[in-house]
C-alpha cells in the first residue's frame, strides 16, 4: 500500500513509530549490549515459555516475526540458529534492523520487510512457509481487525507450525494512570499496600469497538522524550475475541498464561522487579500481561 493510500490511522501510527525508532535505538531500555556480545536475551516470560514452541531449539526453524520493530528480538532468534523474516510498517525500523543484522553478521539468517501487517500476504507471498510466527509486546493494540490478524498468521504457518504471542493483558488496558486534574489525584490510594502511588483509573471500555484516539508525547523507553508525532489510533481486543479469532483461523490453542508483570512501566505505580519486568508494588491486583502458544491445525 502506498503511504498516500493508507488510512489515517496507519499514517498517524506510522509517523509515531518512525519517530520512536532513533529514540529507542539510543535508549537504555533497548540494551543491545548482550545482542552485540552474541548472547541476546528475550524477557523472562518468553525465555520460560519458548521451549514449548521450539522444543528442539531454534536451529533450522523458519520464523516470521510480525511487528518486529528494529529487529532486536528477531536477531536474538537468528543468533540461536533460526532463519528469521521480520515485518514492520516503519521504514526507519526496517533500515535499523537491516543495519543491525549486518553489524552482527546475521544477514544470511535474517530478512526485514517493510509492509503494513495487513499487506503481509502481498509483501511476502510464501504461504505455509514458516515453522513459527512470533509477535510480542505492543502489537495487536495497533491493529483494527483481529480476525484478519489471525488469518494472516494461519496463512503463513505450515501445518503443525506454532504461534507465540505475548502482550499486555486486555484487562489491564482498561486502566491508565490517574490524570492530575482528577478529584483526589494528589491523595494516596487507599487500595495500594503502602506508598503514595495511586491505583490506575479505569479509562477505556474493555469491549470498546471504536478506535481510541490518543495523544501522548511521552515514550515508554525514554521518559524524557517528547514526540512530535504524538497522536495515535489504537484498539481494544478482548481476550476471548483474540482466542476465538485464532481458533476460527485454524489454530489450536496450546496454552494461555496471565502474568503479573510486563516489560515496560505500564502504570506509574509499577516497580522494576530487577529482571527486566515491571510488577505491582504489593498485591497483584490485575494481570498485566498475557501470552499464548498455538499450533496450526492440519485441516
Ligand atoms: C511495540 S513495537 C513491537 C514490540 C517489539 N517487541 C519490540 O519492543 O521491539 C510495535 C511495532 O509495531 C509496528 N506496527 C504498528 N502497526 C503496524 C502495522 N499496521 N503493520 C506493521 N507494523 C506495525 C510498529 O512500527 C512497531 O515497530
Amino acid at each position: 500500500m502506498a503511504q498516500s493510500d493508507s488510512p489515517e490511522w496507519a499514517r498517524l501510527n506510522r509517523a509515531h513509530w518512525d519517530e520512536k525508532v532513533p529514540v529507542h535505538v539510543a535508549s537504555e531500555f533497548y540494551d543491545l549490549a548482550p545482542l552485540r556480545a552474541g548472547e541476546g536475551r528475550l524477557y523472562p516470560i518468553e525465555e520460560a515459555e519458548l521451549p514449548r514452541i521450539a522444543s528442539a531449539g531454534w536451529h533450522g526453524l523458519r520464523v516470521l516475526h510480525l511487528q518486529c520493530h528494529f529487529g532486536a528480538d528477531s536477531l536474538v532468534l537468528a543468533q540461536r540458529g533460526a532463519t528469521v523474516v521480520g515485518l514492520d510498517f516503519s521504514m526507519p525500523a526496517v533500515r535499523q534492523a537491516r543495519a543491525l543484522a549486518t553489524e552482527l553478521g546475521l544477514d544470511d539468517r535474517s530478512r526485514f520487510i517493510c509492509a503494513d501487517l495487513y499487506d503481509a500476504r502481498h509483501a511476502l507471498p510464501e504461504p505455509e512457509s514458516f515453522d513459527v510466527v512470533y509477535t510480542t509486546w505492543g502489537t495487536i493494540g495497533w491493529l483494527p481487525d483481529i480476525v484478519e490478524w489471525a488469518r494472516i498468521i494461519a496463512w503463513f504457518l505450515k501445518p503443525g507450525g506454532r504461534l507465540y504471542f505475548a502482550d499486555g493483558h486486555p484487562a489491564a488496558f482498561v486502566f491508565d494512570d490517574p490524570r492530575a486534574d482528577e478529584p483526589g489525584a494528589d491523595e494516596p490510594a487507599a487500595l495500594l499496600d503502602g506508598g503514595p502511588a495511586r491505583f490506575p483509573a479505569p479509562r477505556f471500555g474493555y469491549f470498546e469497538r471504536e478506535p481510541l484516539a490518543l495523544d501522548e508525547p511521552g515514550d515508554y523507553a525514554d521518559p524524557d522524550a517528547e514526540l512530535a508525532h504524538s497522536r495515535t489510533v489504537e484498539w481494544m481486543h478482548p481476550l476471548g475475541e483474540t482466542l476465538t479469532a485464532l481458533v476460527d483461523a485454524g489454530l489450536g490453542i496450546d496454552f494461555v498464561s496471565e502474568h503479573d508483570a510486563v516489560p515496560w512501566q505500564m502504570f506509574s505505580v509499577l516497580e522494576p522487579r530487577g529482571d527486566g519486568l515491571w510488577g505491582w508494588p504489593g498485591t497483584s491486583w490485575l494481570p498485566l500481561g498475557m501470552s499464548l502458544g498455538a499450533t496450526r491445525r492440519a485441516d
